[in-house]
């Protein structure tokens, strides 16, 4: 797998909302880089921005989001500057997104084949019928499922079905980025397994790279070569995903793991974290988790800490490292 080339290369992200009571500042300052054929696992509690900076990858924020600095380098190019021309190829073929619920992107009133025909001819124009069955046909059979199932509508299919043939239509392009968003939430365990290992088969055969999106560390991994903590619209943490399992460094992310039963053996308990996510539209000053971190100091309530290097991992937190 070739994992020298920069495929992303997110620098200082900020994406807020302005809503009537203030601008939530769901994404604060965010760098980070992906590699072709990576796989990076995001994670972090609920509201803390992963969806946001999933969408902003595509310029696909819901109103009244929007990106009020930084850069998105994808292949070198700025999609936060991209003309609209250049954006829509990107989306049809470069970066593909799949969602949490299968259900509400498929057309209940299409079959699985036309869904297939409509997404190549949008990308291709020219492309006959016959042949662009004959690629999702091919799609269908990479993904476990029989061809004859090409002309069924959603509503015969399971869900972990459907959430496979999302897969298919978002990969049918080849498109080297694949951003997925909480893509297991509506699934049972099993057959939430099963998707994570098409996954991972995916991705070889595709060198594909992958943006996992989750709020259960649990479910990254086994997948992630990378791990990046979110909290608050901030990165606390970002490691090879063995790193982050055997030595967390944040104290969030500590925390984090801390909370995942059966994770780590010697944990006999579910802890919780004390206190509750900030408040994005007036976020606690210096280190945003300092109202909840156990290991606060002087400076951590005055000053954002940046990322410090410390063996391999990158770590946003005064412990590791002296201000300027
Ligand atoms: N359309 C929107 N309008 C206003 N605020 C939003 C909107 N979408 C997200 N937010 C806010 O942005 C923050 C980050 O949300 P989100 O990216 O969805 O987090 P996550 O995916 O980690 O749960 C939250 O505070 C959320 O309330
Ligand atoms: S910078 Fe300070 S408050 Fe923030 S995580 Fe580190 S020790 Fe805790
Ligand atoms: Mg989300």
């Amino acid at each position: 797998m070739d994992h020298t080339e920069t495929l992303l290369d997110i620098q200082d992200l900020r994406v807020e909302f302005p809503i009537s009571i203030g601008t939530v500042r769901a994404v604060q300052g965010v760098s980070l880089t992906l590699k072709r054929g990576e796989v990076m696992g995001l994670v972090g509690e609920s509201g803390c921005g992963k969806s946001t900076l999933g969408f902003s990858l595509l310029r696909l924020l819901r109103p009244p989001g929007r990106i009020a600095s930084g850069r998105i380098l994808y292949h070198g190019r700025d999609i936060v500057a991209m003309e609209e021309k250049e954006l829509l190829a990107v989306r049809g073929t470069g970066i593909a997104m799949i969602f949490q619920d299968p259900l509400t992107s498929l057309n209940p009133l299409m079959s699985i084949s036309e869904h297939f025909v409509e997404t190549l001819r949008t990308h291709e124009k020219g492309i006959s019928r016959h042949d662009a069955l004959e690629r999702a046909g091919g799609m269908l059979e990479s993904l476990g499922i029989g061809t004859n199932r090409l002309h069924e509508y959603p509503h015969q299919m399971s869900g972990g079905m459907r959430q496979r043939i999302m897969i298919g239509l978002a990969l049918i392009m080849k498109p080297d980025l694949l951003v997925a968003d909480e893509p297991t939430t509506a699934l049972d365990v099993i057959v939430e397994a099963q998707f994570l290992d098409l996954l991972q088969t995916l991705r070889e055969s595709l060198n594909l790279a992958i943006i996992l999106i989750t709020h259960n560390l649990g479910n990254v991994a086994q997948l992630s070569d990378r791990i990046t903590v979110m909290y608050g619209g901030t990165i606390a943490e970002v490691a090879p995903a063995q790193a982050l399992f055997d030595e967390p460094l944040h104290p969030y992310t500590q925390g984090l793991l801390a909370s995942i039963p059966n994770i780590r053996l010697e944990q006999p308990r579910l802890h919780t974290m004390p206190g509750s996510t900030p408040d994005l539209v007036d976020p606690p000053s210096g280190c945003i988790f300092h109202p909840r971190c156990g290991r606060a100091m002087d400076i951590c309530s005055r000053q954002r800490p940046p990322a410090f290097l410390r063996n391999g991992h990158e770590v946003s937190c005064w412990l590791y490292g002296d201000a300027p």
